[in-house]
């Protein structure tokens, strides 16, 4: 791939997702593209050119992002996270009427194939069965990606993805294959339960551009991908976000995210943790 080409593909992945890739990594880029071009029949990357500046540019485009995006995710990722929820951030979101005066939302806004998403759904379902009366709760998963949100709307999950998983948490909150049914590898898959699966609904999303009707959420994960956005990206994406939390609501960002770029309003209250004033 020459430069000039790799140039090119790079830079509309920033335009269209934010997503910075060095131009240099071209192992990366070929790795990630060859395929493609294997799948349309295409001799050359110019041919491929061709096809993201012609008309159906804009559906190859979305490829492109789905190809170059990373998607790595899992259960119970940054922990701390999820005890902070458990011992902190519901009880006082619920102390302010969230899950009585309203449902109470959690918003996956990078959701990738979903395990931020449930591994919050199992947390926020344990604290609700504690609580008299239980709480109105749900859950909102985006990506830009609508392979990952299939994916995670699927809800099914290998035995090697459910690492991290308790094992009296797999026995309450999913299901599991049958044994003797035929999986890829002789290994039991997992689904998470009907119960879990109707709290949550998924929307394809892109947090650079103006975001679709959603209710407003009272707790944000937005974790591991504003470490790929440029600074001015990375305050579009925050503008964006915080604009959908509830006053009082909390935004928690990945370990390794930058915490440049968050607009006036936020007060950290924990590693990555911050409170919507
Ligand atoms: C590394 S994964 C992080 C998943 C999860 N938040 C976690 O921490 O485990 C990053 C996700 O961000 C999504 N993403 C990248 N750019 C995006 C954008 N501009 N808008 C929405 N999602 C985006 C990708 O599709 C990918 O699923």
């Amino acid at each position: 791939m020459s430069r000039r080409i790799a140039r090119i593909l790079v830079e509309r992945l920033k335009a269209v997702a934010g997503i910075r890739v060095d131009p240099q990594n071209e192992q990366f880029l070929t790795f990630r593209l060859n395929r493609r071009l294997d799948a349309l029949g295409l001799a050359s990357y110019e041919d491929y050119l061709s096809i993201l500046e012609g008309p159906k540019g804009e559906a190859e485009t979305a490829r492109l992002v789905e190809m170059l995006v990373t998607h790595t995710t899992s259960f119970f990722r940054e922990p701390a996270h999820f005890d902070w929820l458990a011992k902190t951030g519901l009880p006082s979101l619920c102390d302010k009427g969230a899950g009585r005066l309203h449902p109470l939302t959690i918003w996956s806004a990078a959701c990738s194939t979903g395990p931020e998403l449930w591994s919050a759904g199992i947390v926020v379902d344990q604290f609700a069965q504690a609580i008299p009366g239980g709480l109105r709760w749900g859950m909102i998963g985006t990506d830009i990606s609508a392979n990952v949100l299939r994916r995670a709307a699927g809800a099914v999950f290998s035995a090697t993805e459910m690492a991290g998983i308790r094992e009296e948490d797999k026995r309450q909150y999913f299901l599991r294959s049958r044994p003797g049914v035929a999986t890829e590898n002789g290994m039991p898959i997992f689904r998470v339960a009907p119960e879990l699966r109707s709290r949550a609904s998924f929307l394809q999303a892109n947090l650079l551009q103006p975001l679709p009707d959603f209710p407003l959420a009272d707790l944000v994960f937005l974790r591991n991908v504003l470490i790929y956005f440029a600074l001015e990206d990375r305050q579009t994406c925050l503008g964006h976000v915080c604009a959908r939390i509830r006053s009082g609501g909390y935004l928690l960002l990945g370990h390794s995210d930058s915490h440049h770029g968050l607009p006036p309003g936020l007060t950290q209250c924990g590693p990555s943790i911050f409170r919507k004033v």
